[in-house]
């Protein structure tokens, strides 16, 4: 079984081939020459890069799985969340494949990709499972009965933890994405040097960032100084505390066996850490991809793609990719 997987969400052009489960190749042509200078995403030139990149990188990814394009059995393709002209350039081209090569075309909600990119290198997770998708664009905890079946447990009221991250390195003056950026640096300071807030929702499973953006406008704007390693270590574990403690108080509701960390923000080295302290204290198993499989990439979208395969779930030739795509029930 040859599977072939599309992701065209935000800034990364990615592709992967999938044979029997096993990932041949994966690429993934990154943007962020283009949206650093702007010091984040912008929609048009996106779109405009998919549609120059898609086409020659899938080529190219068939050719390193020494796979030819007749021999493809299925395309899967993010189908949301996302932005919708950068959604539409993988959607319209998998589609063209699916019609071409008369083989089923598979959505994959982008949140099922990136919890699915535990799958690439684990099939031994123990459910129920709780997964913290944490990325650029979202902050979710979800409960996962079984492999495919999620319910929406809490999320960020306003700011993505990864968005918060960015904002951060952004207001210290650095490039985006700042997440990476404050990672590194904030190996070098003091995280107790600066008592930044750690700002409380009323849901128990909930995350709110905007009060933490604020203080450290304010610090930054006020008289006292400090390196830009204490307030990257600071900041950042502000943020990884409040992912920390709804991720433990969810996890305890859920009568979890299992916890998964996936997404970009799962690369950051000191939520992996945590996490698995986390893990190692209330007796659960933790699962997080290799950071190359936590920021976006197909290889997930394809394992996810899979598993609608092996369920038979397509999507006719006239389906439409949704921004604003939910996943899973939710409890609210
Ligand atoms: O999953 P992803 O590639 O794209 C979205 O679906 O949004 O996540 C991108 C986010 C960015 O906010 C980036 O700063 C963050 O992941 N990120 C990190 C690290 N690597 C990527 N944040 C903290 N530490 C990292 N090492
Ligand atoms: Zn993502």
């Amino acid at each position: 079984m040859v599977l072939l997987g599309i992701e065209t969400s935000c800034d990364e052009t990615a592709a992967a081939v999938l044979k029997d489960g096993v990932c041949l190749s994966d690429l993934i042509a990154s943007q962020a020459d283009l949206h650093g200078p702007h010091g984040g995403v912008v929609p048009e030139l996106a779109c405009r890069r998919h549609v120059e990149v898609l086409g020659p990188l899938v080529r190219e990814t068939l050719h390193k799985a020494d796979c030819a394009l007749g021999a493809l059995q299925a395309v899967a393709v993010t189908a949301g969340p996302g932005l919708i002209g950068a959604l539409l350039v993988g959607a319209s081209f998998a589609k063209s494949l699916a019609y071409a090569l008369h083989i089923p075309l598979i959505p994959v909600h982008h949140l099922e990709g990136h919890i699915a990119s535990v799958f690439i290198e684990h099939d031994n997770v123990a459910f129920p499972a709780v997964a913290l998708v944490v990325s650029g664009g979202h902050t979710s905890l979800y409960a996962l009965a079984r492999r495919g079946a999620y319910r929406l447990m809490g999320r960020s009221v306003d700011d993505a933890a990864g968005e918060v991250l960015d904002k951060g390195a952004r207001m210290l003056g650095y490039g985006y994405p700042g997440g990476p950026i404050l990672d590194r640096l904030a190996k070098a300071g003091d995280p107790n040097r600066i008592p930044f807030p750690r700002p409380r929702c009323a849901a128990p499973h909930d995350f709110s960032f905007s009060g933490l953006k604020s203080a450290l406008a304010r610090f930054l704007a006020g008289p006292q100084t400090a390196t830009d390693e204490d307030i990257a270590a600071g900041y950042q574990s502000a943020v990884v505390d409040c992912l920390i403690e709804k991720t433990e108080s969810a996890a305890i509701a859920a009568g979890a066996k299992s916890v998964m960390l996936v997404g970009g923000v799962a690369a950051n080295s000191l939520l992996r850490r945590r996490i698995r302290e986390m893990g190692d204290r209330l007796g659960l198993a933790v699962q997080i991809p290799s950071p190359r499989y936590c920021t976006d990439n197909a290889a997930m979208i394809a394992t996810a793609g899979m598993q609608h395969y092996e369920a038979g779930q397509f999507a006719p030739l006239d389906f439409t990719p949704d921004p604003n795509l939910r996943l899973g029930a939710s409890e609210n």
